[in-house]
């Protein structure tokens, strides 16, 4: 055997035993309780207050209840006072837990150092930064949206300066007591430069970025950082997709990516999404990019939104 086919059967194993690895920590994802554990007690043993930011419907409200269920006192906040009395209302009845309702507006700058007032006495063991905007559903070019100056402000200030404001906060106290949770919600999206919902995208890319940091630095203060990546989910901000496979419910997807809490400073936060995260990074963009993939993208939401709205149309019309 000569020296090069030394090498090349050398390079045959070593890419094999690369995707071999690459293999067995994906299908780790398939049994997440098996992989990645927690104890019953887990949630409850970080602190007694988890705060959930944007909780009064969707993915916030979700997470809200499901912190509730696992033994925890919520902070729930955003700005409609009736929607938020109505879940603590709920997340009361049905858990026992102590539910503080927190009227406010992530757009306005000013309302931190009321925030901190307010927040300063609590044992606080969970931060969910979830509160997000997304420009337009519809996807379209950045100067095509609607109010641009308006969307810019209130992207930057929900998507990105609410979780850094909210992290200085929180962090100190959980720095103090050795323990703490905080969840970034970020999006699926912005695995990639996502043309079309650019600035959303860019600015969960902020999230993603800000999380690794955070936690590359708190780790060893026993604080758990993790950003929560998902694709789609039910709810006002993805037009009340109809729920599938692909689709979740914001219970479904609270529920299952509460399992990743252990599965690295990133996660999907489910199966399906987990794999569509790992197929979008595998589409060159080059395809991605091309003008009749993003026409088609635009028509395909466009279909879809006109489909759930005509279904919901339906629906009222059965009930009155
Ligand atoms: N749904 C999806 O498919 C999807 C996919 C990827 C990522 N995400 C991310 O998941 C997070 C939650 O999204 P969602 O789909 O659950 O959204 P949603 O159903 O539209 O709920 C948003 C929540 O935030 C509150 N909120 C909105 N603007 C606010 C503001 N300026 N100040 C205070 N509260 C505000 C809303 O209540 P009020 O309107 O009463 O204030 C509501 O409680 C976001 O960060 C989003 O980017 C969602």
């Amino acid at each position: 055997m000569d020296l090069l086919e030394l090498f090349f059967i050398a390079l045959g194993s070593a890419v094999v035993a690369y995707y071999a690895v690459k293999l067995l920590l994906f299908s780790r994802m398939f049994f997440p309780q098996l992989c990645f554990p927690l104890s019953k007690t887990f949630f409850t043993s970080v602190g007694e207050w988890a705060v959930v930011t944007g909780a009064s419907e969707g993915i916030g409200r979700a997470y809200a209840f499901a912190l509730a269920e696992r033994g925890m006192n919520v902070v729930i906040m955003s700005r409609t006072k009736e929607t938020l009395d109505q879940v603590a209302k709920e997340i009361g009845e049905t858990t026992g837990q102590i539910v503080k309702v927190m009227v406010t507006d992530f757009i306005n700058p000013n309302i931190f150092s009321e925030l901190k007032d307010q927040l300063k006495d609590l044992n606080i063991g969970v931060l969910v930064n979830n509160v997000g905007v997304l420009p337009s559903f519809i996807p379209c070019k950045f100067l095509e949206s609607e109010e641009l100056d308006k969307t810019i402000t209130d992207v930057i200030n929900c998507n990105v300066k609410t979780m850094a404001k909210m992290c200085k906060m929180i962090l100190p106290g959980m720095e103090n007591r050795g323990k703490g949770v905080i969840l970034n919600i970020s999006s699926g999206i912005a695995s990639i430069p996502f043309p079309l919902y650019t600035l959303y995208a860019a600015s969960k890319v902020f999230v993603e970025r800000f999380s690794q940091g955070l936690q590359a630095e708190y780790s060893d203060k026993g604080i758990t950082i993790q950003t929560v990546a998902p694709f789609g989910v039910s709810t006002r901000m993805a037009g009340y997709q109809q729920i599938n496979i692909v689709t979740l419910s914001p219970e479904d997807f609270v529920k299952n990516s509460l399992q990743y809490l252990r599965a690295g400073d990133k996660t999907n936060g489910s199966v399906c999404h987990i794999f569509l995260g790992w197929l979008l990074q595998s589409i060159p963009l080059r395809v991605l990019y091309t003008e009749c993939v993003l026409h088609s993208l635009q028509d395909y939401v466009k279909k879809k939104t006109a489909q759930t709205a005509s279904r919901a149309a339906l629906e009222n019309g059965r009930n009155t």
